[in-house]
């Protein structure tokens, strides 16, 4: 572990410096890693894994698009890509890496496929904080763990391929073993993080939940929706609203703020900009945060948790979420920004 300062506050985190990859693969040595669902993230697990080289099966249900895409990817039927309970039986490690709704149906037949000794690993809090809603309760003879990247798993392998990372949490909720920490820690920089940090179950979930409903994607397309509609409202044009909404952010200013931080973004738009930035960033900040106060009372509550698994447990639900995500698609502010994007010069050559 290395201590940096964050903020002020001293954590200890690992990077390949503390835990190279060439230790996590003799950690991992005598282990199969069977990701369980082959959906976002599992993808990009499985993928950097068995690139790092480490041996890896998926287990995904058949006569799916999930399935036709791990063959593409190049598991093979049959030697490393099999049905769900196949490959749960197999491994020794066992990523369940279903939808979380996936986790609880499937967990009744999962749970019958773990050894002693094996590992149990999830990419998220969601079903052992809550239990008592998901009834994922593992044996007590097996290793239970988290390595939850934070980012998508789309960026998890984008990253990877580019020699970069993403960062990820870990934690380690039971350990049967006595060497849990030390599989984790190789899963998680086996899986190509950028560096690991420390968390429990429950810091994890209500983190996680909260960010992705808040400022990393509800409260940004709720934001971004509001000051497009106001523009239009008032007479601009689509491609002046939609350019003074996202293009400019995702293009220009947070870039910016990914290099070098908000302090340095501001410092580098005009000071016509940073008063104004300066002067309404605490209204936006004092508007919404009693939203986030209601948000993250909802998430600890296990409320958000019974909406998601409410929604995501019925037979048609892509579909159902494919009709919601349909009408952002087809919304004027968001065929305006294709148009946008097939401008860009990268786009038009
Ligand atoms: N999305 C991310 O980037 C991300 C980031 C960090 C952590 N995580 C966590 O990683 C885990 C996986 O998330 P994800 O976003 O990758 O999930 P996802 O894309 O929604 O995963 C779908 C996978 O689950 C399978 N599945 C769904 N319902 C099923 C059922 N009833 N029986 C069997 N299989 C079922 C799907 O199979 P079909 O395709 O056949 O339906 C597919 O393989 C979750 O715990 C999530 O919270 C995700």
């Amino acid at each position: 572990m290395a201590k940096f300062d964050f903020g002020g506050t001293v954590e200890e985190v690992i990077t390949e410096d503390e835990f190279s990859l060439q230790q996590a693969r003799q950690v991992l040595e005598g282990d199969t890693v069977a990701v369980l669902g082959y959906g976002v993230q599992g993808p990009g697990q499985a993928l950097n894994l068995r690139d790092n080289g480490i041996r890896v099966i998926v287990g995904q249900r058949e006569n799916s698009p999930s399935w036709d895409r791990a063959v593409q990817d190049g598991f093979v039927p049959g030697e490393t890509l099999f049905g769900i309970e196949e490959a749960a039986t197999r491994g020794t490690v066992v990523q369940y890496l279903l939808s979380d709704a996936g986790q609880v149906a499937a967990w009744p037949k999962v749970k019958k496929c773990l050894s002693p000794g094996d590992m149990l690993y999830f990419s998220h809090g969601f079903a052992i904080v809550y239990r008592d809603q998901t009834g994922i309760v593992p044996p007590a003879d097996v290793d239970v763990v988290l390595v939850a990247p934070k980012g998508s798993g789309r960026t998890v392998r984008k990253n990877f391929l580019e020699g970069s990372g993403i960062n990820s949490s870990y934690a380690i909720h039971q350990d049967y073993s006595g060497k849990a920490a030390e599989r984790t820690m190789a899963l998680g920089i086996a899986i190509g993080s950028g560096y690991l940090f420390p968390t429990t179950f429950e810091k994890e979930v209500y983190s996680d939940l909260t960010g992705e409903r808040g400022v990393l994607m509800g409260c940004l397309a709720g934001v971004m929706e509001a000051q497009y509609k106001l523009l239009r409202k008032n007479g601009h044009s689509p491609s002046e609203a939609f350019n003074e909404t996202v293009e400019e952010l995702t293009q220009s200013l947070i870039r910016l703020v990914a290099e070098n931080g908000m302090d340095w973004m501001f410092a580098n738009c005009s000071t016509t900009a940073q008063r104004g930035a300066l002067d309404w960033a605490p209204k936006f900040r004092d508007a919404v945060a009693p939203v986030f106060e209601d948000l993250y009372e909802q998430v600890v509550s296990g409320r958000e948790t019974r909406r998601v698994l409410d929604a995501n447990s019925s037979a048609d639900y892509r579909e159902k979420l494919d009709r919601e995500l349909r009408v952002i698609h087809d919304s004027e502010m968001w065929r305006a920004g294709a148009t946008v994007r097939s401008l860009r010069p990268e786009n038009r050559r």
